[in-house]
C-alpha cells in the first residue's frame, strides 16, 4: 500500500536530477529498550510487515544512488530479513548515538557527494509526498541542513526545535538535556533530515558526547552548521501522527491504527466495500478486487488476494490465499494458504488448512475442515466432515459427518475420489483408498477398500431390531 503512494510521488516527481544525487541512510540499531521484547524494534510487525519495509520502500522509491542501513541489535536476523541488491548494510557494534551511527555508513559513502536523505526505522508512518517536499526545499533553498518538524501537544520524549528571535532554527535540544522553559516548546525533531553529505561527514568527527546520556548526537549537526553560518532550513509537517517514532508498544497499537486506517481507506477508494473500517484488519500486501463486500471483525493477512464481487462476513480469518470472484465466505471461516476458485461458498464455520484448492462452484459448509485436498468442480461438503490428503472429481457429494481417515499413527495417506460419486452421511475412507466415478457409497460405511467406477459400496452390519423388555409394563394410557 505504502509503495502506491511511493509511485505516486515518482510519477509526479520529474525532478530526475535531485533523485540522481540522493542517498539514504535509514537509522535501525538501537535495540527498542522500551518494547521490552526479544525481538529488535525494527522487525516487530505493523500491518503485517515488519516496521523496517516501510522505510525501506519509501527509500526504494525514491530512486537513491545508495541505500544504507545501519544495524546493530539482532543484526543477523535484520539483514537475512531485508537482504537484496540495493540496500547496504553497516553494522554499528556498539549503539553510541546517531551521530555515531550515520558515521558508520562513511566507508560506504566516501564516493557519494550530494545529498543525504536520514530516515529512522522506528518512524514508519511518514508519507512520500512530505519527504518530497523535504528534498525539494533543501535543494531550492541551497541548505547544507534541512530539518522535518512538527508541533506536538505532548512533546514529550522528542528532542525540541530551538530558534533564534528571528524564527530562524538554531539547535536542536534533546528532552534529556534540556532546561524547563526549553522542554515547553511544541515544535520537535522528527530525526528525519537532508544534509549535504560531504558537510555531513566533515562535521560529524567534531561531534563530543558532553550531553546527560554521553551519546554523539546527530542534531549537534543542526547547530555546527548554525555557528558555521551554514544554510539551515527546516520544513514544519501538519500531521504530528506522519512522523512519530515508534517506541514502545502503546506507540505500535496507535501507528498500527493509523496504518490500517490508510490501508483500508485505499480499498475503499478503489471500490471494496468495508462496512466497519475500525474493526478490519488487512495487512497491506493483501489486494482486494471491487465490489467485495468485507464485515466487521475479518482479519486478511500476508499476500491474500480477493477477486471481485466476494462476500466475506464477520470474523472470517484469510491468510495468504488466493480467493476468485463471486466468493461466498460466511461467518467465522479460517482460510489459509489456500487457493479457492471462482463462485466457491465457504463456511460458516469452515476451516480451509495450507494446499487447499477448491475448484469452481464448490461448496464446503459449517464445520467442514480441509486439509491438503483439490476439491474438483461443483462439488459439496456441506456439513461436518474432514478431508484431508484427498483428490476430490467433480460433481461429488459429501455427506454429513464423512472422515478421511488419512493417518495411521506413523504416515500420512491419499484418498482418490471419481467424478460424480455420491457419499452417504457417515462415511470413513480407511486411506489409501480411491473410489471410482459415478459410484454410491451408502451411509454409515467404513470404506477400506477401492471401489471400482460405477458401484454401489455398503459396509454395515445388517440391522436387527429385538423386542423391548420393560421391567414393569408401560401403562396404557387414555
Ligand atoms: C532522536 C533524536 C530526537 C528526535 C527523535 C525523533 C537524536 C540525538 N535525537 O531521539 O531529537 O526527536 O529521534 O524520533 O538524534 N540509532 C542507531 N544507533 C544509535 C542510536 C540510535 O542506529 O547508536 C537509531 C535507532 O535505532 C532509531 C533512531 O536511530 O531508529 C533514533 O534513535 P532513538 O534512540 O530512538 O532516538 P530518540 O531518543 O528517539
Ligand atoms: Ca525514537
Amino acid at each position: 500500500m505504502l509503495e502506491f503512494f511511493t509511485k505516486r510521488v515518482i510519477e509526479s516527481q520529474g525532478e530526475k536530477g535531485i533523485m540522481k544525487r540522493l542517498a539514504v541512510i535509514i537509522l535501525a540499531a538501537g535495540k527498542g529498550k522500551r518494547m521490552k521484547s526479544q525481538r529488535v524494534k525494527i522487525l516487530h510487525l505493523l500491518s503485517g510487515s515488519p516496521m523496517l519495509s516501510y522505510t525501506l520502500d519509501l527509500a526504494r522509491g525514491l530512486k537513491a544512488k545508495r541505500i544504507v542501513v545501519v544495524i546493530g541489535h539482532q543484526s543477523e536476523e535484520v539483514e537475512n530479513t531485508f537482504h537484496e541488491e540495493g540496500i547496504d548494510f553497516c553494522l554499528q557494534g556498539k549503539q553510541l548515538g546517531t551521530g555515531d551511527a550515520v558515521k558508520c555508513t562513511q566507508s560506504v559513502l566516501k564516493n557519494f557527494s550530494g545529498t543525504v536523505l536520514i530516515l529512522c526505522g522506528d518512524a514508519p508512518l511518514i508519507k512520500p509526498e512530505t519527504i518530497k517536499r523535504l528534498i525539494q526545499l533543501h535543494d531550492s533553498s541551497r541548505s547544507k541542513v534541512s530539518l522535518l518538524t512538527t508541533r506536538m501537544r505532548n512533546p514529550a520524549g522528542y528532542g525540541r526545535v530551538v530558534r533564534d528571535k528571528k524564527g530562524r532554527v538554531s539547535r536542536i535540544v534533546e528532552e534529556k538535556d534540556a532546561k524547563e522553559a526549553e522542554k515547553r516548546i511544541s515544535e520537535i525533531n522528527t530525526g528525519i533530515y537532508c544534509m549535504e553529505a560531504d558537510f555531513l561527514f566533515k562535521t560529524l568527527p567534531k561531534i563530543k558526547r558532553e550531553n546527560v546520556q554521553g551519546e554523539y548526537y546527530l542534531t549537534d549537526v543542526v547547530s555546527m552548521a548554525v555557528k558555521e553560518r551554514k544554510k539551515v532550513s527546516a520544513l514544519v509537517v501538519d500531521d504530528p501522527d506522519e512522523v512519530m517514532g515508534i517506541n514502545d508498544r502503546i506507540d505500535l497499537a496507535k501507528a498500527d491504527l493509523i496504518m490500517r486506517q490508510r490501508i483500508n481507506n485505499e480499498l475503499m477508494k478503489e471500490g471494496v466495500t468495508i462496512i466497519d473500517p475500525t474493526v478490519t484488519y488487512i495487512d497491506r500486501e493483501v489486494k482486494i478486487g471491487r465490489d467485495t463486500v468485507i464485515y466487521p471483525n475479518c482479519i486478511i493477512k500476508g499476500s491474500t488476494v480477493i477477486g471481485e464481487g466476494c462476500l466475506i462476513e464477520s470474523g472470517s480469518t484469510i491468510v495468504d490465499s488466493e480467493i476468485g470472484n463471486g466468493v461466498v465466505v460466511r461467518s467465522c471461516s479460517v482460510i489459509t494458504e489456500s487457493r479457492v476458485k471462482d463462485r466457491v461458498q465457504v463456511g460458516p464455520f469452515a476451516h480451509l488448512r495450507p494446499e487447499t484448492q477448491l475448484e469452481e462452484g464448490v461448496k464446503i459448509g459449517n464445520f467442514v475442515e480441509v486439509k491438503k485436498s483439490t476439491i474438483g468442480k461443483g462439488s459439496k461438503a456441506s456439513h461436518l466432515s474432514y478431508i484431508g490428503d484427498t483428490t476430490m472429481g467433480k460433481g461429488v457429494n459429501v455427506g454429513a459427518g464423512t472422515i478421511t481417515c488419512n493417518y495411521d499413527g506413523k504416515r500420512k495417506h491419499p484418498t482418490y475420489i471419481g467424478d460424480r460419486v455420491f457419499i452417504g452421511s457417515d462415511t470413513q475412507f480407511i486411506a489409501p483408498v480411491k473410489i471410482g466415478k459415478d459410484s454410491i457409497i451408502g451411509a454409515g460405511s467404513t470404506i477400506t477398500r477401492n471401489v471400482p467406477p460405477e458401484s454401489l459400496a455398503v459396509s454395515r452390519v445388517k440391522q436387527i431390531n429385538y423386542k423391548r423388555v420393560f421391567e414393569k409394563k408401560p401403562e396404557k394410557k387414555g
